[in-house]
């Protein structure tokens, strides 16, 4: 391998051309970009460092799909089903979209993983790095926080049964729980108000933390130095260091890549369904979490009445605490794995019994026959829904037109011929009218039946000027015709 020396007095880019001096000398960049890619890594560049920057990828890529998505969404318990049916059936591209950000949320939640364990198998939060540490936990919550509270949005039936036994399970906690819930939902039952708490927690509050402690996060890490290889002192560094640029920048970039191809190929080929709107009277529903919260729903369902506080508070409050406080009781120097047994052994504990509550929980689903039928019959519901066309909602005034024709069947068979008849083509689906012609929506009032057939019959000069020709139908058609326009309410 050559050497990679730090070069104190390196410029970017090479041959400055009259524009880049201009702005340099406006905005300081050359140093901003020094900085930026000439920092040293000691023992040189490696793919074990990736994961950060991976992180921050998706968290771009999160934020860039996310306000497109927010273009059409409306955080409403009326129109959110609707609007996110609207994205992935109608909107183009709208379901590939879609598809980015929601397999973004988990591919999130796998490169966390492989950023945290990374940090960890290599004692990266050794040698004053605490606070580093302190973000990259705050961090971790805000991204769970984000997948919570982006589930809800669709208002499906998934997203509304999930998102009913999560803030649930938040009631169990001792003292606080019941508010807490309360909180969450804006009230006792789940309705807009919850939505519009997690349209405003998922789309300004948590991203407006995310921003500024990636941005502590980086800083920190900067301030601190990279820590290289697990034999490396964590404070001051003794391997030959090699700069960001260019190695660690493309192995970097090849992480991105690969996300970039992978989340590609799954959003265009197996894209995100929508299931039918949150039905909250559905009894029978089963919910089911995304599967990375899968090994909490399935460690809760142990804990019950007495024990609860255990299983709930407890122990999942001495792990959190655990996790946070490492840096300050893990004080010694040594990075190697092999000579950290009791760390290493934790770590490895901790992973497979996440697996295994993950696993056990799908293994329950599936060898729980009244369980597994239920889960069968909403998937094929949920694929149903997903083949149908985009149904717009109806107005009210065009509702109520609709509801009074179908209350008669002679309106009815009215409606199918003003159907037929291309009468809706000038005045509107249900007589709301058009630029072409006017509303019918209140005829009964100006006309009696008789006039309306004579109208039929011998249109007006207007109407002759406005395309409409005279109605020539058999006479039961014509009287079912006259019903309906004269039912549009
Ligand atoms: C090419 C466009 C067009 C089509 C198709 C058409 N109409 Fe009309 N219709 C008009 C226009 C224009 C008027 C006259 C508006 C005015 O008087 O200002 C009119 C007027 C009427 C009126 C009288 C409304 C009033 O308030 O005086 C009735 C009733 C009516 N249409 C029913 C029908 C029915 C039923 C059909 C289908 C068989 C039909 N129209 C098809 C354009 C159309």
């Amino acid at each position: 391998m050559t050497s990679h020396q730090p070069n104190e007095n390196a410029k970017f880019p090479e041959g400055q051309s009259g524009f880049w001096k201009w702005l340099n000398h406006r905005t300081g960049i050359d140093d901003v970009l020094k900085t930026a890619l000439y920092e040293p890594i000691p023992g040189g560049a490696r793919f074990a460092y990736i994961f950060g920057s991976g992180l921050l990828f998706i968290f771009i890529s999160q934020v860039i799909t996310g306000v497109f998505l927010a273009l059409y969404y409306v955080p409403s318990a009326d129109h959110a089903h609707t609007t996110v049916a609207y994205i992935t059936k109608a909107v183009t591209a709208g379901s590939f979209l879609r598809s980015l950000h929601a397999y973004g949320a988990s591919a999130m939640v796998v490169v966390l993983f492989l950023h945290l364990s990374q940090t960890f198998i290599y004692g990266s939060y050794k040698g004053k790095r605490e606070i580093l540490w302190l973000s990259g936990c705050v961090l971790f919550a805000l991204v769970l926080g984000m997948a919570f509270t982006g589930y809800l949005l669709p208002w499906d039936q998934r997203a509304y049964f999930a998102t009913a036994v999560g803030t649930n399970a938040a009631s169990e906690i001792p003292l606080v729980g019941e508010s807490l819930k309360l909180l969450m939902r804006g009230g006792t039952e789940m309705g807009t108000l919850t939505i519009s708490r997690f349209f405003v927690a998922h789309v300004f509050l948590i991203p407006a933390f995310i921003f500024a402690l990636v941005g502590s996060h980086i800083f920190l890490f900067r301030k601190a130095g990279a820590a290289g290889p697990v034999d490396e002192d964590p404070i001051e560094p003794k391997q030959q260091p090699e700069l960001f640029y260019p190695r660690q920048v493309l192995m970097d970039l090849a992480l991105t890549a690969l996300l970039i191809v992978f989340l590609g190929l799954l959003s265009f080929f197996v894209p995100m369904q929508i299931g039918p709107p949150a039905n909250p009277a559905d009894a029978q529903y089963v919910p089911r979490p995304e599967w990375y919260y899968l090994p909490i729903f399935q460690w809760l369902k142990y804990w019950h009445g007495s024990a609860a506080i255990v299983g709930v508070l407890m122990i999942p409050t001495v792990l959190v605490l655990a996790v946070v406080a490492l840096p300050f009781f893990d004080r010694s120097a040594e990075r190697r794995p092999w000579k950290r047994p009791i760390a290493m052994s934790s770590y490895i504990f901790l992973v497979v019994a996440l697996l295994g509550l993950g696993l056990r929980s799908g293994y329950v689903d599936r060898h729980d026959p009244s369980v597994a039928q239920q889960l069968a019959k909403q998937k094929t519901e949920e694929d149903e829904y997903a083949r149908k066309p985009f149904e717009p909602e109806l107005s009210s005034l065009s509702l109520a037109a609709a509801n009074v024709a179908l209350a008669d069947p002679a309106a009815a068979k009215g409606k199918a011929i003003f159907e037929a008849q291309s009468c809706n083509a000038c005045h509107g689906d249900a007589g709301v009218g058009t630029a072409a012609a006017p509303a019918l929506v209140g005829i009964k009032a100006k006309y009696s039946a008789e006039q309306v057939e004579n109208l039929f019959k011998h249109p007006t000069a207007k109407m002759t000027a406005g395309g409409m020709p005279p109605i020539d139908l058999p006479p039961d058609d014509l009287k079912a015709l006259i019903t309906y326009v004269r039912s549009l309410n």
